[in-house]
């Protein structure tokens, strides 16, 4: 039986950390669905439909990855779509705590459905999407954290706001 992942996370926007961890899991398993959380944050600067479009992009030439969205119970989800395993990324010691707690959740919720952590090359282990949008609200560059078309597109927003 083909392996399974879903990949949940806002993605607001998508990093080159997401993507590190996104094409790790397209060499282990067979399919990889980057599954975009509906209303993660009240205000996010990207709307579904752009983080979407973003992120397809970004996986054009990638066959084995897929883009969804989703709202409610994860392991719901995850059971909706027949995948068997949730990826999700570990930075460091900051990320641990909040996800072993949410693993063992969703394990105790479903335990037909396996979380597996994997690790992002070491030069993306301090990117996130709230440090990045934080930076680029202050003027910085984030040129080689992000994919271009997030680098563009966050230009793009920051302009908008400044017109
Ligand atoms: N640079 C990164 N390296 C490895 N894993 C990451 C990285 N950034 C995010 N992740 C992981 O990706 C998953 C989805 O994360 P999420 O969408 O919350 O991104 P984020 O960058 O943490 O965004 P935010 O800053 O808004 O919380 C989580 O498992 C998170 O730990
Ligand atoms: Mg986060």
């Amino acid at each position: 039986m083909p392996t399974l992942a879903v990949y949940p996370g806002s993605f607001d926007p998508l990093t080159n950390g997401h993507v590190d961890i996104i094409l790790r899991g397209a060499r282990l398993f067979d399919r990889i669905i980057v599954s975009i959380l509906v209303n993660a944050e009240k205000s996010p600067l990207f709307t579904m439909d752009e983080r979407v479009e973003i992120t397809r992009a970004v996986f054009k030439d990638q066959p084995k990855v897929e883009v969804d969205t989703f709202d409610g119970l994860l392991v719901d989800y995850v059971e909706r779509r027949k995948a068997q395993v949730i990826v999700r990324g570990l930075r460091a010691v900051s990320d641990f705590e909040f996800e072993f707690q949410l693993a063992l959740m969703n394990q105790r919720l479903n335990a037909q459905i396996q979380t597996v952590f994997i690790m992002p090359a070491k030069q993306y282990t301090y990117i996130s999407s709230r440090l990045i949008k934080e930076v680029v609200s202050l003027g910085g560059r984030v040129h080689g954290l992000v994919p271009e078309i997030v680098e563009a597109r966050l230009r793009d927003k920051i302009l908008a706001r400044q017109a």
